[in-house]
């Protein structure tokens, strides 16, 4: 039996019955009580993205088609024309909205800057005279490798005002990753800070442009922030200093009229091991839906709210939930430098308390994180104005869920887990906090207006159990396209479903329609014929109490074709042992059943991670297969790889 093929596409064996209505209070105050935005969408989902097109954004005029659709081409609000600047910064000054504050930073020393929309506004229009003094016209994409200080959002801000897209990245990234991304967009500024602090001492950025800039024909100058007053190298004629060149600025720069489909960014997304996607991103359609779901998903009262996305801008996370999102919502919200323990394990406690942030939202990685170190730091802080808490980036195991909704949101506030990735360029899954009953590790439903399907190997829609996240009619901020690759655009994204966008995530729909996702297909084991998900496997061995965080693999087996290894960080007083290691097998296969029991268990302190925090389980099976390790250029901390292989010598196989 148990060498049969079963048949399904992802077998469904995780059962979670705890629910979690609004509570009265919440309802009482949410924007989205009533299920009338269902309701608008299902009748019209055109007219009601233009609803929230117009109701949400300033236009400079008016677009006459809402949606052309060349499957896989889409335009939205055809026409129109709006700059995303002018909606971020300049309106809410207009309306007498100046003084409120757009960002509370922090830096990692303990640093601070208050920055109104008024304030904004001033640093934003030097700066983008600074990049009109440079030679940079409309259409000429501008490179961005900085740490989270406030020039960052402002030099994002500086480009979309000249209608110059940014191509953001991640100041955690090598010489050698910005060397790609800088020839791919041919770009022609770099906008850097000498260095961040990171952990407790500064982390130098420059040089790393300096070695890229060898082989970047198409870069004409450097813009350096000065952060941490450490020497750096400055090339005459190429580097300038961010405050000489804003010093010598005019403060005036009026907002240039952007087309709807007029290119806001580039983002690339590294893949693992093909040439980063330049993930392009336009302004209309992008803004209505970073606009709608932050509003609606976060519940967002402008007036009272405190709003802190703890990501990084260079993730799309921060594109959509730190800039564009919260500031087109006139929205105050927080901004930290650093790491979560510097200088101790409390420091976004810290923050929360003394800000009086009320909406949460970061990724499962730093939920689990915070889960291990325990209840302790959130528990000596004042938390209670928190209303809201969100979740991003990874599936989100339930008993990580349980621990955030308990020991962060003091029992009372939603969870929103929201699904989206860098290519949709705004949240599409997710419940809407007061309307949504949600179930711990439960994306929940598209949102409306989104059109979202499980579908089996065949392309067939699944009613329940298990199979391939696909989108089936375009939405607002989706991708235009990669970057001078329309055929890979098609290949990678619309080829595998006809009609159908395909995410690359494996998904199941419960009895009640609810979505739970499965992490990426490629990660989902065959175990005797039996297609397992990474995610189900995980999250009942995160389900043990004396388990912190998990990460399982498909190891090439001779007897059921793929054996599943496990890898587990102990948690809190717990310590590896092999009675601990029987022990957590017992309890998936009590949870999941005999099949899911993994073949191995692996104790370790830490797993393999992108820079991002998501789990690298390529690398895991690299290991566990005993083959030498793949790229390892997008790990966070290559040092984790190498003690994994040391613990997995020393573990016996059980069976
Ligand atoms: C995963 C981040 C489960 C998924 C915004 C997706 C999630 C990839 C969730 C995109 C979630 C993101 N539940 N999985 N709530 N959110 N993912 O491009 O595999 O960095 O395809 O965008 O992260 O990652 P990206």
């Amino acid at each position: 039996m148990a060498n049969e093929p079963q048949g399904a596409t992802i077998e469904d064996y995780l059962l979670e019955e705890r629910r979690f209505p609004p509570s009265e209070a919440f309802k009482a105050q949410t924007l989205a009580a009533s299920p009338f935005l269902y309701d608008d969408a299902d009748q019209d989902w055109q007219g009601f993205w233009a609803k929230q097109a117009g109701e949400l954004l300033d236009w400079d005029s008016e677009w006459h088609t809402i949606l052309e659709w060349d499957l896989p081409f889409a335009k939205w609000f055809v026409g129109g024309t709006l700059n995303a600047c002018h909606n971020a910064v300049d309106r809410h000054v207009l309306a007498g909205r100046g003084d409120k504050v757009a960002y509370h930073w922090e830096g990692e020393p303990g640093d601070t800057r208050t920055i109104t929309y008024s304030d904004l506004l001033v640093e934003v229009q030097r700066f983008a005279n600074v990049l009109k003094g440079l030679g940079i016209v409309k259409g000429d994409r501008i490179c961005i490798y900085m740490p989270m200080v406030p020039e960052l959002p402002i030099a994002m801000l500086a480009c979309a005002r000249i209608g110059a897209p940014h191509s953001v990245v991640f100041g955690g990234f090598s010489p050698d990753s910005l060397i790609d991304r800088i020839n791919d967009a041919e770009c022609k500024v770099v906008i850097t800070a000498d260095g961040g602090y990171r952990r407790g001492a500064p982390s130098m950025l420059k040089p790393n442009v300096d070695m890229a800039l060898a082989s970047t024909p198409t870069i004409e100058h450097v813009v350096v922030v000065q952060r941490v007053d450490e020497p750096v190298e400055m090339v005459d004629g190429r580097d300038r200093w961010w405050h000489d060149l804003m010093e010598a600025a005019e403060p005036e720069c009026p907002c240039e009229p952007m087309d709807s489909e007029d290119l806001l960014y580039l983002l690339y997304t590294s893949g693992t091991t093909a040439k980063p996607k330049g993930i392009m991103h336009t302004t209309g359609g992008y803004l209505t839906q970073v606009a709608f779901t932050h509003k609606y998903v976060f519940d967002l009262h402008p007036d009272t709210d405190v709003y802190w996305c703890a990501a990084d801008i260079g993730w799309v996370t921060g594109h959509s939930y730190i800039v564009y999102g919260p500031l087109t919502n006139g929205a105050t919200s927080v901004i930290y430098e650093g790491v979560p323990d510097a200088p101790a394990r409390d420091r976004l406690w810290d923050i929360a308390e003394r800000y009086g942030v009320t909406i949460l939202y970061t990724a499962p990685t730093a939920i689990r994180t915070f889960r291990k170190w325990g209840t302790t730091e959130p528990a000596a802080h004042d938390l209670s104005k928190l209303r809201l808490l969100g979740s991003v980036g990874e599936p989100i195991n339930p008993e990580a869920w349980m621990w955030y909704q308990e020991h962060i949101g003091g029992g009372r506030c939603p969870i929103v887990d929201t699904w989206w990735q860098t290519e949709t360029g705004a949240i599409m899954i997710s419940p809407l906090p007061g309307a949504t009953t949600t179930k711990p590790g439960s994306a929940t439903f598209p949102l409306p207006g989104i059109g979202a399907e499980v579908v089996d190997d065949a392309g067939n829609p699944v009613e329940r159990g298990g199979g391939y996240l696909t989108l089936t009619r375009p939405w607002p901020s989706m991708l235009r396209g990669i970057y001078g690759d329309p055929e890979r655009y098609r290949e990678t994204y619309w080829s595998r479903f006809e009609g159908r966008y395909f995410a690359g995530d494996g998904c199941k729909v419960d009895d009640e329609g609810y979505l739970w996702l499965l992490g990426r297909v490629d990660d989902v084991m065959n175990v005797s014929g039996h297609r397992i998900s990474t995610t189900e496997v995980e999250s009942a061995l995160v389900d043990h109490p004396a388990v912190a965080e998990a990460a399982v693999v498909g190891a090439n087996d001779a007897v059921t074709g793929q054996a599943i290894m496990a890898y587990v960080i102990p948690r809190g007083t717990h310590t590896a042992s092999t009675e601990l290691g029987e022990e957590v097998r017992q309890h998936v296969a009590t949870k999941l059943g005999p099949i899911a029991r993994p073949k191995t268990v692996i104790f370790t302190d830490e797993l393999p991670k992108t820079r991002s925090g998501k789990i690298m389980r390529r690398l895991l099976r690299d290991v566990a297969e005993g083959r030498a390790l793949g790229d390892t250029t997008t790990l966070a901390d290559p040092g984790v790889v190498e003690e994994i292989k040391r613990r997995a010598s020393e573990s016996p196989t059980e069976d």
